[in-house]
């Protein structure tokens, strides 16, 4: 950083501008937005300086600059165009103590004027450091674009509700939410379409409600296998922003920590074989959260749409008539293939990806067909199969893939992952001799002896 950025106060101080010319009357405009007291010293003056002058809105003094021009000015312009002038300037602010800028001439300029956006109260500063002023004009058209016209309008409007705000919602982290919502939702949007009079309705509605949403809503997001940089910004700008988390066992604590701290959580989590919580119970949670008007994210290990019982969830609020949106997430198929450095697509060994469950249903008739699957040549991802290790072994043994390479993952992208990797025959014996009971994903086919060594753990002599 070559300047140091800072926005300075000029309202009602002295600014010295030394130049009558055009280059003078473009800073004197700027400072005069700024509420500057303006005294412009220059022999001659154009037509907008003497206009200025004659209605007393700036000092002009139609002479040559002198030193005693600097007397209590708060900053000073050197913009006569003249190197022997400007250099007067520098030097006696300098020696006075007065920030100086010389335009265009940074050698003589203790600050710069910077490109500037301005959608006032909101001013963005662009500054290239004086390197590529033409490349900072280009940042600040860029910036023109991003930024809507009414911005300026939308400050004004928050300005208006600041101290009613701090009225009702004292604590700072909620009012930080309260604002947060209130930039990203509606009422804002209705500012910048330029309803300003039925915005003010609704902001009072709102501001009488705490900030609560009239109606609220269920965000149902994936939030990956684990590893917490696994998230996606979405899901964790919707975590930012929640008042309740509802989430699964197998979320790991890194991602809850992205939460608010003062967000309430609901652990509903599942281990294998034990139901804390009931799936209908979970949905009458969400239901009931929402209907209090709260955002609500139901957090649910890698994606919820993968089983993850997602599909079950959005059908029973749109049933009750809540509103939700799901937010994907990075599969344990995907995350644990890339961590063990797996291909599960790969040119001249696999075409097709499976993703199936190990799971039994509840009869004794297997959900999957596995004979199907075997002859598919897919590389098969079991979720869920390490209870049913040994079956799964047998069926696919028996249609011709014993001797198929197969990679187990658990606790993939996590730091307690281990990869182990055999043949299919010798499956059960692999997971029992691992003491394989964390979460873990078996990758079935050709691909999975193409686990990097540095992720695998050497197969033991009884598992092979
Ligand atoms: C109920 S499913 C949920 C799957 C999740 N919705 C997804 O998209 O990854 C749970 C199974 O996902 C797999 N799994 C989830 N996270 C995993 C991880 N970090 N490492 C290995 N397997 C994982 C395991 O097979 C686990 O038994």
């Amino acid at each position: 950083m070559r300047q140091f950025p800072i926005f300075f106060t000029v309202q009602d101080r002295p600014v010295l501008v030394a130049g009558g010319g055009e280059t003078a009357a473009r800073k004197l405009r700027l400072l005069r937005k700024a509420g500057a007291r303006v005294t412009v010293v220059a022999p001659r003056a154009g037509t907008e300086i003497r206009d200025l002058a004659e209605a007393g809105a700036v000092t002009w003094r139609a002479r040559e600059f002198m030193d005693a021009d600097l007397s209590g000015a708060a900053l000073a312009y050197g913009a006569t165009g003249i190197d022997a002038v400007d250099r007067q300037v520098s030097e006696a602010a300098r020696r006075a103590g007065v920030p100086v800028n010389v335009v265009d001439r940074p050698d003589l300029s203790d600050f710069i004027t910077p490109a500037i956006i301005e959608r006032d109260p909101v001013t963005v500063a662009v500054s290239s450091g004086g390197a590529a002023p033409v490349l900072a004009r280009g940042v600040k058209a860029a910036i023109e674009r991003l930024l809507h016209p009414n911005l300026g309008t939308l400050a004004l409007f928050a300005e208006r509700f600041r101290g009613a705000v701090k009225a009702v919602v004292p604590e700072g982290r909620a009012r930080l939410r309260f604002w947060d919502r209130f930039f990203d939702g509606p009422i804002a949007a209705r500012v910048l379409a330029g309803d300003e009079r039925g915005a003010v309705e609704d902001m009072l509605a709102y501001v009488n409600r705490r900030g609560r949403e009239a109606n609220g809503i269920v965000h149902i997001v994936g939030a990956g296998p684990g590893a917490a940089d696994l998230v996606t910004l979405r899901a964790q700008r919707l975590l930012e922003q929640a008042d309740v988390i509802v989430h699964d066992r197998l979320v790991g604590d890194g991602v809850l920590d992205l939460a608010r701290r003062d967000a309430e959580r609901i652990d509903v989590g599942k281990a294998p074989g034990r139901h804390p919580v009931p799936q209908e119970e979970i949905n009458e949670i969400l239901i009931a959260q929402a209907r209090l008007g709260k955002r609500v994210v139901r957090l649910k290990g890698g994606d919820p749409f993968v089983f993850g019982r997602g599909g079950e969830e959005l059908q029973a609020l749109a049933d009750a008539g809540v509103r939700a949106e799901v937010v994907p997430g990075v599969t344990a198929a995907t995350a644990c293939a890339a961590a063990a450095g797996i291909p599960l697509t790969h040119r001249g060994h696999a075409s097709a990806v499976t993703f199936v469950t190990g799971h039994k249903g509840s009869g004794d008739a297997p959900v999957v067909d596995w004979a199907a699957l075997a002859r598919s040549g897919a590389t098969l991802a079991v979720y869920m199969g390490v209870g049913g290790a040994a079956a799964i072994a047998e069926e696919l043994s028996r249609h011709g893939l014993a001797d198929t390479p197969v990679a187990v993952i658990e606790n993939g992208t996590r730091p307690d992952q281990r990869v182990v990797t055999g043949r299919i025959r010798g499956l059960d014996a692999l997971v029992r001799a691992y003491g394989i009971t964390g979460p873990a994903l078996i990758v079935i086919g050709d691909v999975a002896g193409l686990a990097r060594a540095d992720a695998r753990r050497a197969p033991l002599a009884a598992a092979v």
